[in-house]
């Protein structure tokens, strides 16, 4: 069984008793890519020492919507510098975040539109944390409907309706899915698996948080993506290894990495 684990933040200070023994054990339990989300400027440094010491690890780069309004063009410059390192692979999590609202709405929407011209430029996929903000986001998303064509992309953790998935879809969008999948009471979760394509979905950890069931509120690793698999074969008649190598095939088209 392949597994892309293609949404993981393992610069956490969650791992940093033992982030290295949680990393060299992933090959052994199937988990052959990971990408790596470092989406503040703290998690940044760390994240460019474990592309360098993992070869399996890829990078994702991006100001998350909780900090939109710390954001400068001289950060957008940095990141730009960033994305075009070998190993990075996209563009994110950006997007929308009015559940929390820690950055004003409007700044929020500001650095959303101007990082997906960016994606646009550097010819890059991106990453998307949307939470309670579906509708802004779909009106920003259709304003760059041929930019994020051309790119791609993963709605991470995506929690919409059926009919907010059937837009992403339509925009050219991959539908991530992670542990939330296994919550109990996740009855959208569960109607969106059912109606994404196959080859329209991946799987992510979004590590350390959102551990699936039965492991709710631990710690969560990209070993656990399995249990993820499970739920979405159960969704959908597949076994959780086809499942599986489906998500991993998909993960390695959306961020233009060779399958081997
Ligand atoms: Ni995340």
């Amino acid at each position: 069984m392949r597994i892309f684990d293609t949404h993981a933040h393992y610069s956490d200070k969650r791992f940093d008793e033992d982030r290295c023994e949680v990393l060299t054990k992933l090959r052994a339990s199937g988990v052959e890519l990971v990408a790596d989300v470092a989406c503040d400027l703290r998690s940044v440094e760390k994240t460019l020492e474990l592309l360098d010491r993992y070869d399996f690890m890829y990078g994702v780069f991006g100001m998350h919507p909780h900090y939109a309004e710390y954001m400068t063009n001289e950060l957008l410059d940095g990141l730009k510098k960033l994305l075009a390192r070998r190993k990075a692979v996209a563009l994110g999590e950006i997007g929308l975040d009015y559940y929390y609202d820690f950055s004003p709405r409007e700044k929020q929407i500001e650095w959303f539109d101007r990082q997906l011209s960016l994606a646009a430029e550097l010819n890059k996929p991106v990453i998307l944390h949307i939470r309670d903000a579906m509708g802004d986001c779909l009106d920003v998303l259709r304003a760059h409907a041929g930019e994020i064509k051309t790119v791609g992309g993963i709605m991470h953790c995506f929690s919409g309706s059926v009919e907010s998935a059937r837009e992403c879809l339509d925009l050219g969008l991959m539908l991530g899915f992670g542990g939330s999948l296994t919550f109990k009471n996740n009855r959208r979760g569960v109607e969106t698996a059912a109606f994404a394509p196959h080859d329209r979905i991946v799987f992510e950890t979004d590590c350390p948080y959102l551990a699936p069931v039965p492991h709710r509120g631990e710690r969560n690793d990209s070993t656990m993506i399995p249990l993820v698999a499970e739920k979405y074969a159960s969704i959908t008649g597949m076994t959780a290894e086809e499942a599986c190598e489906e998500a991993f095939v998909n993960g390695c088209r959306v961020f233009g990495i060779g399958v081997r």
